[in-house]
């Protein structure tokens, strides 16, 4: 399968960013051929200052590479280096509907907390996407559940598009987690792990163990003494249960038992330890290859020419089905 993800360079990244995408990005390089992309273009949504949007971005393709992404399996590229995806990101503008857009979560939240900076690309953030997903024949699209919506809308471009010009797009699909597909804020099971939330909601991946120990310790629980996982009934001790058991690789039922005894102070100490001992290897390795800015840069192009090359490719294509003189 042909697979494409991104994540963009706004803030943070976070355990929830790994644990919804970046851990099925690693799993699935092996076996598939993968393109991910640190999407620079749609940071810039976000009112973020420039000399942060190019330190984030350089700092995001370093994470990547920290947690396993294989530069050799896969490609790896920044956004903007690319010029195809803005402009079939044009193209597919013109058969975008205003009224699909404005039916996005995403853009109603995002408007809702931001009403000073409603962008036409905040508007319009699904449609680049689209370009991002389409331009490479993508058939999986590895995301977090909050992705889902833009995935579908993605599709039904395709689909449109296809009817409109003859078959041109592939009808990607989006690939979940089954478990950690939405990582909740540690302050709040009700609001999804977010890098613009509260700092105490979420474990960024460069979090100092002392942080980790703090965060994990004010984590909001529920009432009651025993860890026993229960989705409605105890929600925020679910989302801890669940990152336990997708950072340690053990089943919820034996982390139940191995706490049965103690509370949830036992249960923190053991979940912060978990973290701490997963995010080690990765700041280690993250310190590598952000200190080697050379190598990192070299990576990059190597990988936007990569991309480029499928890109331009396609770009004739599609330029040819919608009638643009050549
Ligand atoms: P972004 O940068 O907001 O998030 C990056 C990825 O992390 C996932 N994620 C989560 N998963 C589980 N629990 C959470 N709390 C959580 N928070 C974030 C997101 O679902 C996402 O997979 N629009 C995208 C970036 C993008 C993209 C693309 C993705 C641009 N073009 C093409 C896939 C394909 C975004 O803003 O992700």
């Amino acid at each position: 399968m042909r697979i494409f993800s991104g994540i963009k360079p706004s803030g943070d990244l976070h355990l929830g960013n790994y644990i919804g995408a970046l851990s099925q990005w690693i799993a699935l390089q092996d076996a598939h051929e993968c393109i991910y992309c640190v999407v620079d273009l749609h940071a810039l949504t976000v009112a973020i200052d420039p000399s942060e949007l190019r330190r984030r971005t350089l700092d995001a393709a370093a994470w990547y590479l920290a947690l396993g992404l294989d530069p050799k399996k896969s490609t790896l590229f920044v956004q903007s280096h690319v010029s195809a995806h803005a402009e079939l990101g044009w193209i597919l503008n013109t058969i975008a509907k205003i009224s699909e857009l404005k039916a996005m979560h995403q853009f109603k939240e995002k408007s809702k907390s931001n009403p000073d900076n409603i962008n036409m690309g905040l508007f319009d953030y699904p449609v680049l996407m689209a370009s991002d997903i389409l331009l490479y024949d993508t058939e999986g699209v590895p995301v977090g559940e909050d992705q889902k919506q833009h995935v579908e809308l993605v599709r039904e471009l395709a689909r449109r598009f296809n009817g409109r010009f003859g078959e041109t797009f592939t009808v990607p699909k989006s690939m979940l987690m089954k478990h950690g597909a939405r990582v909740m804020a540690l302050d709040n099971p009700a609001k999804k792990m977010e890098k613009t939330g509260s700092v105490d909601g979420y474990i960024a991946l460069s979090d100092t163990p002392d942080l980790v120990k703090k965060k994990i310790k004010r984590a909001v629980t529920d009432s009651g003494r025993e860890i026993l996982f229960d989705a409605k009934k105890k929600p925020a001790l679910a989302n801890l249960l669940t990152i336990y058991h997708l950072l340690s690789g053990q089943a919820i039922s034996d982390i139940e038992k191995a706490y049965a005894q103690g509370g949830y102070k036992e249960f923190k100490d053991g979940l912060a330890r978990v973290l701490i001992e997963f995010l080690a290897p990765v700041q280690e390795r993250y310190g590598q290859y952000r200190g080697d800015e050379n190598n990192l840069r070299a990576l990059l192009a190597d990988g936007a020419s990569r991309a480029k090359k499928h890109a331009e490719k396609k770009m004739i294509m599609i330029k040819r089905r919608i009638g643009l003189y050549e």
